[in-house]
């Protein structure tokens, strides 16, 4: 089952985070973030469900202007079913009714395994653009 992520689902989706997502480089993780992006927008993250449990993430940040994905993890159990996929194929709908013209994938340049997907989905990368950071402190 596929739906949006509500604040009950936060602590399984840390959880679900600490063993599937890429990047450890990235910011701590906290339940605070979560819920901050889900009163932005309630139907931004988008999970999947086996038999009750948290098994797979997906982020479809929408600004009015860009549609973003992000945070695609899904968990070593269930890995090669089909699950990221349709995490993809529903963020897709969502972008398309949302009025969105094209979507861009956040993914490492070292990850082979989370570009194996992405080329399946028909995403193509594009070596001109390098993502600039500043953080906030
Ligand atoms: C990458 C990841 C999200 C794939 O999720 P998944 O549910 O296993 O992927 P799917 O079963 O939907 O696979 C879809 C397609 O992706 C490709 N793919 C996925 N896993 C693959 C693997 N281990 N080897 C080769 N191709 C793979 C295949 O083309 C596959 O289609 P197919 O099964 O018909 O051949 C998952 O492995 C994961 O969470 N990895 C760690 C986190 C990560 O790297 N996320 C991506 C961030 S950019």
């Amino acid at each position: 089952m596929v739906r949006p992520a509500t604040a009950s689902d936060v602590p399984a989706l840390l959880a679900l985070w600490e063993v599937a997502a890429e990047n450890d480089a990235r910011p701590a993780d906290s339940a605070a973030k979560v819920e901050l992006l889900l009163a932005r927008d309630p139907e931004a993250c988008i999970l999947a469900e086996q038999d009750g449990r948290v098994v797979a993430s997906l982020i479809s940040g929408w600004d009015g202007w860009r549609a973003h994905l992000y945070r695609l993890a899904v968990h070593p159990d269930v890995r090669r079913q089909g699950v990221g996929r349709l995490l993809i194929a529903h963020a897709e709908e969502r972008f398309r009714a949302l009025g969105a013209g094209r979507i861009d994938a956040m993914v490492l340049e070292g990850n082979d395994l989370g570009q194996t997907i992405w080329r399946a989905a028909g995403y193509v990368a594009q070596p001109e653009w390098r993502r600039w950071v500043k953080p906030l402190g």
